[in-house]
This record gives C-alpha cells, sequence and structure tokens, in this order.
C-alpha cells in the first residue's frame, strides 16, 4: 500500500487522475464541438479537478464557479442549500457542465441542478472526479464520472478536511486510527 508523506493511504497518485482527467477532458470536449458551452466549477473542494479538465477540453467554452453551502455537520450533507456565491453571466442557452469534486450523497447537486433548471440552460451535465457509489441519492445521471470509490473519508486534489490537505497532488484517505491527522483547530472541538 502506497502512502504518501503524512503517512496517509493514497487512493489515487497523482499520474492516474492525469491521465483519467485527459480522458475525460477528450470526451466533454468531442461531446460539445461546436456547442456553446459553460463549465461551472463548485467552489471550493472543485478548484484543483476544474483547472486540470478545462485544460484537455478542446472546445471553446466559459469558466464560471458556484460555491453553496449546505447546512448540516461536518461530515453529512443535509441537501439544504444556499447559494454563498453566485455566478455572473446568464445561463439561458448555455450548455452547462457542472464540476463536482466528489458527489458523495448526491443531496447537494439534486438541489442545485434544480435552481439552475430554473435559469433556462440549454442542458446540464454532470463531471464528478470521484462518485461515492453505495450513498448515492442523486436523481440525475453521472455523465462524466472519473473513479468510482468506496465510502472513505478522502482529502487531497481540492478536498479537504477542515480546510486541510487540499493542495495534495493525489487522493489520500484520512483514517480514525491516525489521530495526528486530524489536529485540532482551535474554537473547534474534534468529534469522537
Ligand atoms: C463537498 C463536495 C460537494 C459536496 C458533496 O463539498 O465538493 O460539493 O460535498 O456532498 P453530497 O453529494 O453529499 O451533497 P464540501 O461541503 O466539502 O465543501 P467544499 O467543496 O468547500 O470543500
Amino acid at each position: 500500500m502506497q502512502k504518501n508523506r503524512l503517512g496517509m493511504r493514497v487512493l489515487l497518485p497523482a499520474d492516474r487522475i492525469q491521465a483519467r482527467v485527459a480522458q475525460l477532458g477528450q470526451q466533454i470536449g468531442a461531446d460539445y464541438a461546436g456547442l456553446p458551452l459553460t463549465a461551472i466549477g463548485m467552489l471550493k473542494g472543485c478548484f484543483v479537478f476544474m483547472a486540470d479538465l478545462v485544460r484537455q477540453i478542446e472546445a471553446p467554452l466559459h469558466v464560471d464557479f458556484i460555491e453553496v453551502s449546505s447546512y448540516g455537520d461536518d461530515t453529512i450533507s443535509s441537501g439544504v442549500v444556499k447559494i454563498a456565491k453566485d455566478f455572473k453571466h446568464s445561463i439561458a442557452g448555455q450548455h452547462v457542465l457542472l464540476v463536482e469534486d466528489i458527489i458523495d450523497t448526491g443531496l447537494t447537486l439534486n438541489t442545485l441542478i434544480e435552481i439552475l433548471q430554473a435559469r433556462k440552460p440549454a442542458s446540464v451535465r454532470i463531471a464528478a472526479l470521484l462518485v461515492k457509489s453505495q450513498k448515492q441519492q442523486l436523481r440525475y445521471p453521472i455523465d462524466y464520472r472519473g473513479f468510482d470509490i468506496e465510502d472513505d473519508f478522502v482529502v487531497g486534489y481540492g478536498m479537504d478536511f477542515r480546510g486541510r490537505y487540499r493542495n495534495l497532488d493525489h487522493v489520500a484517505v484520512l483514517e480514525e486510527s491516525q489521530p495526528e491527522l486530524f489536529p485540532p483547530v482551535p474554537g473547534q472541538q474534534l468529534e469522537g
């Protein structure tokens, strides 16, 4: 089993991610050739995947971002979302590609897609690097999926635990048996 320099189990090394992102980008570029495309990244977790993915898409596109906050605790999505940062330009008539780092329960996307559909895009598709298949409650197809993963708590390549580890170039698993990886945050209680 490969470990990173922090002692975490490496689930997806950087080269494997890059190879898969290149495949997804090529497929997306071919599918949207000649169509008005807007790629919308869901902050914050998407930012690394988004940057790599759009550079692999050989088609003109707009890039924008949306940030939603989900009410719930640290680890469980409630599905009740509020738009914390909206995008500026209209998506009416545009083909929208929603770019997600990870789909866990799918509840965030269920709500967000309803919100976006009301803005009359020509279509909405989903690109997700990681999908936790076992937990899916998503009511929409995942058109471009990087990897199906088990129900592990993953960090890196944009994904965090309490704000940390987003800058890892790979995806790693946080194990509760490694308490040093769960450092206390001032003003916050550790769970469990
Ligand atoms: C993650 C991820 C998705 C959401 C998926 O975001 O980026 O937006 O959770 O969860 P769901 O499928 O169970 O609804 P997070 O809330 O960790 O915020 P972040 O992107 O700012 O890290």
